[in-house]
């Protein structure tokens, strides 16, 4: 069942340029133009809305932060992102204008369910992003979005994650779709560029030896910091849960610009610290911000190890070890930026004995609240 890999994390990881290529499948017609199959909600409803509001846990909830920064910027829509565990027990603000995304692989989770519910009784449209086809989620929303990235066995979420930014990306260009804003230009290249991302992670995967090495020769650390910043700051906190859980190992995602706030104190001699740089072009501010912090760190004694595009020179001579992942716009570049880290945590967790697929403590679905 492994096809030969010695892991299904592994095997799972292998298989994200074909599960990124079938979430797209049949939803991009030839005009560019976005038809989501069960997408149930109408044009006027969503024209309706003035909020959206993504619940998830864990990962998922990962993905909906990424989600946040592409809805706000291709909708103009306010969107919030909540730990599905926190939402309904704050009292927040939703009605029959809201849009509620629960993102869920498994469609079974007990806090996800249970703020999707609460939603719905406020009147909310709840719309389901899911890999499992008839799960409890999308059974109780209006409207569903499979990612079809096919069965995830091992514990820790890989290719479930890049399918769910993909849905996330595609939830988002049709709002922009329907309701007119800011459609033109940018929404169709955009839409362009998300038919190029499984031959650019298969790019990734086929690089992905020197980080192996690099795991195993850090496997002995007892701390890791990964930094970012826009949508590279989902992607380290990804990348840090994802050590958590399978290297059980200290780790922590910050926002890199939070680092001067609190964080950098941690550094030390030898730590090492993973760090997402944006695009250069684009948002190319927060590049630069992005490489003097890299400098500020490594003067402190860090072992810089930075996910960087091709191309990419500035960042260079501060990186201890860099990680070339190919061009693409900023707000898809999580797909390509989480794949090293997901082979990172995996190498780091075999490295130091442990059950890569089943760690312990935790189960594949959270059934419980
Ligand atoms: C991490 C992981 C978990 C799940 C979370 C939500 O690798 O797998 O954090 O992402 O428990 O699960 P789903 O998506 O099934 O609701």
């Amino acid at each position: 069942a492994k096809d030969g890999y010695d892991y299904f994390m592994l095997k799972e990881i292998a298989e994200q340029p074909k599960a990124v290529a079938d979430t797209l499948l049949g939803r991009i017609g030839a005009d560019g133009e976005l038809s989501l199959d069960q997408m149930r909600l109408s044009d006027e409803e969503l024209r309706e809305i003035d909020k959206v509001v993504v619940v998830a846990c864990g990962t998922a909830y990962h993905a909906g932060l990424v989600a946040k920064y592409a809805i706000e910027h291709w909708t103009r829509v306010p969107c919030e992102v909540e730990l599905a565990s926190e939402f309904r027990y704050r009292d927040p603000v939703v009605g029959r204008q809201t849009l509620v995304i629960a993102i869920s692989q498994s469609g079974e989770t007990m806090d996800t369910l249970m703020a999707l519910r609460y939603a719905r009784e406020q009147g909310a449209r709840v719309l389901a992003v899911c890999n499992t086809n008839g799960a409890t989620i999308p059974r109780e929303s209006d409207a569903v979005l499979y990612t079809h990235a096919g069965p995830e066995v091992a514990v820790a979420s890989t290719k479930a994650f890049l399918t769910q930014l993909i849905a996330c990306y595609l939830v988002g260009l049709y709002l922009g779709q329907v309701r007119g804003t800011k459609w033109g230009d940018e929404i169709g290249s955009v839409v362009r560029d998300l038919s190029d991302l499984p031959s650019k992670v298969d790019q990734v995967l086929e690089t992905m030896e020197p980080v192996r090495s690099l795991a195993r020769e850090l496997a002995g650390a007892t701390s890791v910091l990964f930094l970012g910043r826009h949508v590279g700051f989902p992607v380290a906190l990804e990348g840090a849960l994802k050590l958590k859980e399978l290297a059980y190992m200290h780790a922590e995602g910050f926002a890199a610009g939070e680092l001067k706030h609190g964080p950098i104190a941690l550094i030390e001699s030898g730590m090492p610290v993973i760090v997402v740089v944006p695009s250069p072009r684009g948002r190319s501010v927060l590049h630069d911000k992005i490489v003097s912090n890299i400098q500020e760190i490594r003067a402190r004694g860090a072992r810089t190890i930075v996910i960087a595009e091709e191309g990419d020179e500035a960042v260079a001579p501060y990186a201890d070890h860099l990680v070339r992942v190919p061009e693409c716009p900023t707000l898809l570049q999580p797909v390509v930026a989480t794949v090293p880290l997901q082979v990172f945590a995996c190498e780091m967790a075999s490295a130091r004995g442990f059950d890569v697929d089943q760690p312990r403590n935790l189960a594949k679905s959270v059934t419980v609240e």
